[in-house]
Order: structure tokens, then sequence, then C-alpha cells
């Protein structure tokens, strides 16, 4: 594998084979990190952030530093792309510089596919747009097989903004291609016009899909991207489709709740159902073993792509 721009192209053996290896590189990451391998020293990756990131963008950063990399940090903001350098260019310089790989985040859909349609490097798409933020899905079923052991027949609820989340039609195909079954649930105007097309239950009430479901996805509402009038008011989007407690109790189901973040606490998750990782109640929260997780599961991407490289 050379680039990393999606999961809906990824075959079930890919998937699994990065899940054993992030399984790997957490134990260590965890236990003792010195005995990370070097395998990508004297390697240069570029952090290629068009949009803001805490999660993502640290995380590779680790990741990289634990393998032996070094990273470059790159905004459009403090870059010649604010002078009109086109985004191609901009590669095509930091290669004559001898980056290695870029990890790309865009608010363009397929821009992380359209640049490794020009460069021999490794292309990590690290978000672009609505359309897919691979890495976020592959911590999040590498989250949920920990908790499961397989996925196969577990249920899992995607809850909130599908409309806009990229990280919605990532987990979709990666946990449809490991046997999951996936519902989504949703205000009409927040579900995609080809949703028929990504074969998933759909629920429009949260109590249906919380009895159906073995874990929840919980999405942030996208704020930043509803360019149209179709948002709920918040209030009304937090009393139908908020996961609180109260709900919760309401259909007495235990639930596994992942969010990718961040979080919109009291509107699409209550702060005591992102924050509880252990009993007494109905749900646990895996919020920030997903961000532990993500260091793994970057740490084995990187290699994966990386480290056979002659
Ligand atoms: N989940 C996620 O992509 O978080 P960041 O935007 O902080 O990277």
């Amino acid at each position: 594998m050379k680039h990393l721009t999606g999961l809906r192209q990824l075959s079930a053996d890919t998937i699994t084979r990065i899940l054993d290896k992030a399984a790997h590189h957490k134990h260590l990451f965890i236990n003792d990190e010195s005995a990370i391998t070097r395998t990508l020293h004297s390697r240069r990756i570029a952090l290629a952030f068009f949009e803001n990131s805490t999660r993502t963008r640290f995380s590779f950063e680790i990741a990289a530093r634990n393998l032996g990399a070094s990273t470059l940090n790159f905004s459009a903001s403090a870059s010649s792309i604010s002078k009109g350098e086109s985004i191609l260019d901009t590669i095509r310089n930091l290669e004559a510089m001898r980056v290695d790989a870029f990890v790309i985040r865009h608010p363009s859909s397929g821009a992380a596919e359209m640049i490794s349609n020009h460069t021999d490097r490794h292309i990590i798409n690290a978000g672009d747009g609505a359309h897919e933020h691979p890495t976020q899905a592959l911590l999040d079923i590498f989250t949920l097989r920990e908790y499961f052991t397989s996925l196969s027949g577990v249920k899992v609820m995607i809850l909130g903004d599908i409309l806009h989340s990229r990280v919605a039609r990532s987990n979709i195909f990666g946990l449809q291609a490991l046997g999951a079954e996936v519902a989504v649930c949703a205000p009409a105007t927040l579900l995609p016009t080809d949703c028929s097309k990504l074969d998933v239950r759909v629920f429009a009430s949260l109590d249906d899909g919380l009895r159906w479901a073995d874990a929840a996805l919980v999405l942030r509402l996208q704020l930043e991207r509803a360019t149209g009038g179709f948002l709920p008011s918040l209030s009304d989007y937090s009393e139908h489709f908020g996961l609180t407690d109260e709900r919760l109790e309401r259909v007495r189901k235990h639930l596994l709740v992942l969010h990718p973040g961040p979080i919109n606490r009291e509107i699409e998750i209550a702060g005591n159902v992102a924050d509880r990782i252990q009993p007494p109640g109905y749900s646990k929260s895996m919020l920030l073993e997903q961000v532990t997780n993500g260091v793994a599961v970057r740490t084995a991407v990187l290699e994966m792509l990386m480290a056979s490289d002659t």
C-alpha cells in the first residue's frame, strides 16, 4: 500500500493487518516507548493541515517521532499558499527538500486523492471535507475491536451530523468490511442524499436506535460546515438527538460510547456520559481511550506505508 486516502477501497485483510500492528504499537506505547524500533529513522514527514486539528496532528507527530522520523509542521496561513502558491507546487517544493510522506487535512473532499495522483511520495488523508477520515475510523474500529474482540455482528449506531461527517463515511466502509452491522441516526436534514447507497439502517428515533445498538459513535454537530438553512436549533437537536443519561435510563440499555472529538458538551452528548469510564450508569465512554489508540493506529499506518521503502 502506497497511500491511505480512504477506507472504501481497503479489504478486511488490510484493515485487520493495520489493527494487529496497532495492537503491537499500543502495547509498546503504554509500557515501554523506548522499545519501539526506529523503522523510519532519517525519514521526513510533512504534517500539512489546511484545517485545524488537535488529536490527529499531535498523534501523527508522536507516531512519526516514535518511529524515528522527523516532522515538518505546515499550516496554510504561515506558508506561501497565502501568497497564491498552489498546493501541487507546494508539494513539489517539499519533495525537493526530500520529504518522504505528506499527512494532509484539507477542507475539499478528494484533496488527498488528487494529490496522490501527482506525487511518488506517500499521501495519508487526515480528513478531506465531508469525504473520508480513514485513520479516525481505524482508531474507532480498533477501540471497538479491543472491547468486543470481534466486530462480526456488532451493532454500531452512528449518531448525529452524518451529512457533514467524513468520520461517518470512513467508519461505515471499515465497519462493514469487518462484518459489523451499521446504522445511522439523525434528523432527516442531516442525512446525506446518497444515504441509501451506503447500505445502512436508518433510525429517525434515537430511542429506537439505542434499543438496537451495542455501541454508539456520537458525532459533533459541525456548525462551521453548515451553510444552508437545514440545521435544527441547538436546543431542538439536543432534546431529540443528544445522548443523555435520562435517555439511556429510559431505554435501559448498556451502551459503549465513542466520539471522535472535539465534543460539544450538552449538545450532542451530555458531559457526564462523555466522561463516564466506569459504572454505575448505563454507558461506558471510550473517548480518551480512542485518543490513546489514535497514536497506536497512526504509528501502524506510517510504518506499514513507509518502512518497506527501498
Ligand atoms: N477527531 C479529530 O479529527 O480531531 P481533530 O480535529 O482534533 O484532529
